[in-house]
């Protein structure tokens, strides 16, 4: 069986109790926790820089933090990331004036470098990066709101991500990213994916620890 992970993305998250909710997800099972950050400029929606970060660090959360930046630019804040003890660090290329620079900067930050392909972008720009990044998201739903509904066409192109991650020699993170659920985990994993950020599918559900480990179970079953 693959390395799954599983990702609750903390946008669905109680953020009046946050560093309580964080920690009851993981003590439910969750791997990563997966932080949503907007900007109001790079996506319609203002979240969580961070300060929020280091909160969690701060209240005891020691597990692996996988920051999504859905912001532009991006290089002023990943020193600010990195000090706040993220550990992934992902963003848009189109974001980026050069991606190519902003992985190097990730990396000499000592955090893991990720890049985010969202519904429409091509796989064309992994490319010349590939071999220089530890992740590769898979965006599934446009990104900005959490709560919405898989973009069935993502099938295809985890498929094809994963072709594309088996032909280099690195160990590069498949996550996908929106609408995933318990009715469509397997599948996405079937087609290649490794690592699955799931928001409103856990946080809203009535029990997280069922949730996560029904999600892992049909995980095994891949
Ligand atoms: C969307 C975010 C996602 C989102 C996922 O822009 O990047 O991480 O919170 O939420 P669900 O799982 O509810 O689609
Ligand atoms: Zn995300």
């Amino acid at each position: 069986m693959k390395d799954y992970k599983i990702a609750p993305s903390i946008l669905s998250a109680d953020f009046a109790n946050l560093g309580q909710d964080v920690s009851d997800v993981l003590e439910a099972g969750a791997d990563f926790i997966h932080f949503d950050v907007m900007d109001n400029h790079y996506v319609p929606n203002l979240t969580i820089g961070p300060l929020v970060c280091e909160s969690l660090r701060s209240y005891g959360i020691k597990a692996i933090i996988d920051v999504h930046l859905m912001i532009s630019p991006v290089d002023e804040i990943i020193p600010d990331f990195a000090k706040a003890g993220a550990n992934y660090i992902t963003f848009h290329p189109e974001a980026t004036k050069h991606i190519d620079r902003t992985i190097n900067l990730i990396k000499d930050q000592g955090c893991k470098p990720g890049v985010v392909l969202n519904p429409a972008t091509n796989v064309s720009v992994l490319e010349y990066c590939l071999e220089k990044i530890d992740m590769v998201l898979l965006m599934s739903v446009n990104p900005g709101f959490a709560g919405q509904k898989f973009i069935e066409s993502t099938y295809e192109k985890i498929k094809e991500v994963r072709k594309m991650i088996d032909n280099t020699n690195q160990q590069v993170r498949l996550e996908v990213d929106g609408g995933i659920n318990l009715n469509n985990i397997s599948e996405v994993a079937k087609c290649g994916a490794d690592t699955f950020v799931a928001g409103s599918s856990i946080f809203k559900s009535d029990n997280y620890k069922d949730t996560i480990s029904r999600m892992r179970s049909l995980l095994t079953k891949i």
